[in-house]
This record gives C-alpha cells, structure tokens and sequence, in this order.
C-alpha cells in the first residue's frame, strides 16, 4: 500500500544523470508532499529537463535513487507512467486535428475509454469550449499550451509535470496559464514545473533553484529571498545610464542592475558600500544619488546566491 498521504510523494536521494561525460544533474535531493505546486528554477541548461524526464522514469538514472507516489523510479516506472501527466518541454499537438480531436487522441494513448464527461470538463476550466472544433493549428500560442494541458491532465493524473510550459507565451497569456494551474491545484493535483522565470517562481509553494546539475537552495519563495546574503540598495540620481557605466569601472556586473529610472545594487558588505558608491557617482558629477535599502526581489536572491556559491567553488 502507497503511505504517500503522509509521507513525500516526490523523494529522490543523490539522483543524478550523465550523458557520457556531461553530467546533465549531478545531485537531486528533493521531498515533495501531496498537493504541493513545486517549482525548479534555473537558466538555461540548469539540467531542469534531464531533472523532470528522471522524475518521470523516461530517463534512467546513472546515480542515487528515487520514489514517485510509492514507486521505486528504477523498477517500477511504467506504474509511476500510469499516475502521472508529462508536459514536455517540445509537446507537439497534432496540428491537423481539431481540440476535441487532440484530446480524444491522449484519452486513447492512456486508455481512457469514456472521456466525454472529462473532455468537456477540461475544456470549460480552460476556456477553451468555444473553439473545440478548431485545428489546433490555427490556435493562439496560449490556446495551444492551455490544449496541451488539457491533454496532460485527461486520464486524472496525481501530479502533473511540466516543464517550462509558459515559455515563449505573452504574459497575459502566461498570467492565466498560471491561474488554471492554481485552479488545478484545487483539485487536489501535485504540481511540479519548471522555469527560467522569477516571477513565475514566486506564485509556487516551494522552490529549488537549479544551476549547472545541482540544486542551490530550496524552501518557499520568502526563504529564498531571506537566504540571500547582502543587502540591497535603489540609487536614485540624475543620469542612471552613466551612473551604471561609472560603477561598472569598480563593481562586477552581478552587483548591479540598470533600470530605466535607476540603478539596483548588491552589496555584501551592506551600507558603507552603498555610501562609498554614491559618492564616486556624486565625485563624478552624477549626483545628488539618494540611496535606500531595498527588499530583495527572487532575482535578486538568485544572482547573489549563484554569485556566492561560485565564488566559494561550486561543489560538484
Ligand atoms: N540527450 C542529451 N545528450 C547529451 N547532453 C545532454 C542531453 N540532454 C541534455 N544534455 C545536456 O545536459 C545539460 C542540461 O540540459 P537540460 O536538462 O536540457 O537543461 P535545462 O532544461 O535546464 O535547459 C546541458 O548541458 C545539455 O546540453
Ligand atoms: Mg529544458
């Protein structure tokens, strides 16, 4: 018997993956609980993908172990298969065949047989019965990305996997995908996804952030930020495109941040660093600067942290 309502139902201990000598993950340490919407967070080759296709015993692993809902990742993976639903990153709809069509099409993939009732369900919760006659080629990208869901979610997995599934989507687009995806949740699914994105991170429960295989830090959105070591500062001035450039000179560009109307930067060794700055800029004739300690946002957090962790050598 599964004694997953108490326990993790995602756990994975040391689970890493090579591909010859790249080594995609290198140490996946992870306790997820039921109705969890967990998010792993990283750039680009972070090794996200090869994390969530091992998860999803598509990939095997080459080190540490895993258990899904119960089931060992290794021997049981047709089980864990059966009980779970995979967005991929490259999901294809067919094209020319129509919503309803598409849907119909996973239904028999997983062998649902009487998806009817189902179908019309996951079209109203996202919106998207008004065009369930359309070729999904003729789809908006949103509309596209809500089908593929549907078609992730028809045989009423326990979790769901999804990987980078608001990537390429407008924000107001990307802004809904994410309110189904709570309504989901609602419902009693476990939410597991992927992102390069920090705004997006900040609507889940609980992060990891990922970095070349390996996890940096894990815990709710509030821990992430509050982990982060240093301090903040917003300067204020007259010109803050010269003003970037001037700091630029001294500071590393991990410690600053231009936005349109000002400069973001990170200090480790907090005020006095933030004064020594402004009064370069004010030497330059870029002043007055005023200067305030600010919140960090999760992109904040993630810079500092990856900055620290590579300044005290990675562990590998
Ligand atoms: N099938 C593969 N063969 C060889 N290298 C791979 C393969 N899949 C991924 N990689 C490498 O593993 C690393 C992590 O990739 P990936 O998991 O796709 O990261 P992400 O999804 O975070 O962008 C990258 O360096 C990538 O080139
Ligand atoms: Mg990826």
């Amino acid at each position: 018997m599964n004694s997953t309502a108490t326990t993790a139902i995602i756990q994975t201990e040391h689970l890493a993956r090579a591909f010859g000598t790249v080594p995609a993950v290198t140490s996946l340490d992870l306790a997820i609980k039921r109705g969890e919407m967990f998010g792993l967070v990283g750039p680009d080759g972070a090794g996200k993908s090869t994390a969530i296709r091992l998860l999803c015993g598509i990939l095997k692993p080459t080190g540490g172990h895993g258990r899904i809902l119960d089931y060992d990742l290794e021997r049981q993976s047709e089980q864990i298969k059966a009980r779970i639903g995979y967005l991929s990153q490259e999901f294809t709809l067919y094209g020319d065949l129509t919503v309803d069509e598409n849907i119909e099409f996973f239904a028999e993939i997983h062998g649902v047989s009487d998806f009817g009732r189902r179908r019309n369900e996951l079209l109203e919760f996202t919106r998207l019965t008004p065009f369930r006659r359309r070729l999904a080629q003729a789809l908006s990208g949103g509309m596209k990305k809500k089908l593929a869901l549907a078609c992730t979610l028809i045989h009423t997995p326990e979790i769901i996997f999804l990987d980078e599934p608001s990537t390429g989507v407008d924000p107001v687009s990307r802004g809904e995908f994410w309110n189904i995806l709570s309504g989901i949740l609602d419902q009693g699914v476990t939410i597991f996804v992927t992102t390069p994105y920090l705004d997006e991170a900040e609507r889940c429960h609980r992060i990891s952030l990922m970095h070349h295989g390996h996890l940096i830090m894990t815990g709710t959105p509030t821990d992430v930020k509050s982990a982060m070591p240093g301090q903040i500062y917003r300067f204020d001035g007259p010109a803050p495109g010269p003003a970037y450039e001037a700091l630029r000179r001294h500071w590393p560009p991990t410690h600053l941040v231009r936005y349109g109307d000002h400069v973001r930067f990170w200090t480790l060794a907090g005020e006095p660093e933030a004064r020594e700055a402004s009064s370069e800029l004010e030497r330059q004739g870029l002043g007055p600067v005023a200067i305030r300690n600010t919140p960090p946002s999760l992109e904040d957090a993630f810079v500092a942290l990856l900055d620290s962790e590579s300044r005290e050598g990675a562990p590998s």
